[in-house]
């Protein structure tokens, strides 16, 4: 006679109130945070191209983008700034006047403190070369010139009244200088989000045309290679030695192993940037018909959360606050 099995993992797969009730990981809105990018000079939103569903705002509608946020319960707003010119050095990101410092003001006196305002602290939305730093004189990106850029920008962010600062432009000691900077004006309690394992990724790709970025070339002299997963641990441990208050992987899905490597070696929360290649490909695949939207959606982002994320940077965040609240299953 056959042996029956004894574990039958199936017994608890049977319903959906027993699928329920075994689920390991679940998602909270507060878990979620809505990319914005806000263009100077606009007024109208304007639909990015490669990024279907998702726009560019008007800094006078961007109020109107905090309200929807934090009615969808999210933890905070992540923004990113398009200004109408741009210099060799980057000048519009440590004027109060620039988009990005004016969009901080706008967004925190509208969220008065119904979700975080959070804002990409890097220069390549306001460099006319459209690298993350300035350059030397042989063209390369120079590391510690642009750390005196970032602590002025971060000073001026956390002055717009920005409570997090994502620095996202891999320079290494980026934390330090930053948190050093802050302390100094009197910011010692402005947040350091680091994007500790940023990958130099093609999943940037619709994101270049979100922000209108000029770069030629790329930017594998100061993100990291995708073949390195040790490194990516060990830059998170170097920004919480720093400073980091939280430590974030980017890309999501093809760095899940590091992001796991990552939680399991921090002692700060982990968070992870689910990138707008990211996003436009399963919106493609779903309007293509070849995929579940939703399922796909809510499959990536548990898988996200099972690999070890605290919160999560998504395009999708109000519409899947919206999900939760309604109670529906993700995947
Ligand atoms: C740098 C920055 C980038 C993204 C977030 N911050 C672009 C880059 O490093 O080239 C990408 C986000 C996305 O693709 O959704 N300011």
């Amino acid at each position: 006679m056959t042996a029956f099995p004894t574990r039958r993992l199936r017994r608890l797969r049977g319903t959906p109130a027993l699928r329920r009730l075994a689920a390991e990981h679940h998602l909270v809105p507060s878990q979620l945070v809505l990319p914005v990018f806000v263009k100077e000079g606009i007024t109208e939103a304007q639909p990015i191209a490669s990024m279907p569903g998702v726009s560019q705002h008007p800094l006078d509608a961007l109020p109107d983008v905090v309200d929807a946020a934090a009615s969808a319960g999210l933890g905070g707003i992540m923004l990113f700034g398009v200004p109408l010119t741009r210099d060799a050095t980057g000048t519009g990101a440590t004027s109060p006047d620039g988009i990005l410092n004016r969009a901080i003001a706008v967004a925190a006196r509208a969220a008065a403190g119904r979700l975080t305002v959070q804002a990409d602290l890097c220069l390549d939305e306001f460099t006319d070369h459209g690298h993350c730093g300035v350059l030397a004189a042989d063209g390369s990106v120079d590391n510690d010139a642009t750390l005196e850029i970032y602590a002025e920008m971060g000073v001026a962010q956390a002055r717009a009244g920005a409570d997090v600062l994502g620095l996202s432009g891999m320079m290494d000691g980026q934390v330090g200088a930053v948190r050093a900077a802050l302390d100094a004006a009197g910011f010692a309690n402005v947040a350091i989000l680091a994007y500790s394992a940023k990958y130099a990724s093609a999943f940037y790709g619709p994101f270049r045309d979100a922000v209108e970025s000029t770069l030629q070339g790329d930017r594998r002299t100061y993100q990291m290679d995708p073949a390195n997963g040790r490194e990516g641990v060990e830059e998170a441990l170097f920004d919480i030695a720093e400073g980091a208050d939280v430590v974030m992987v980017k890309p999501a899905m093809p760095y899940l192993d590091v992001l796991a490597r990552v939680a399991d070696a921090s002692s700060v929360p982990v968070w992870a940037y689910q990138v707008s290649g990211e996003y436009a490909m399963i919106e493609h695949a779903a309007s293509a018909g070849l995929i579940d939207r939703e399922r796909a959606i809510g499959e990536s982002l548990l898988g996200i959360r099972r690999a070890g994320a605290d919160v999560i940077l998504t395009y999708w965040a109000i519409e899947v606050a919206g999900w939760l609240r309604a109670g529906k299953e993700l995947a």
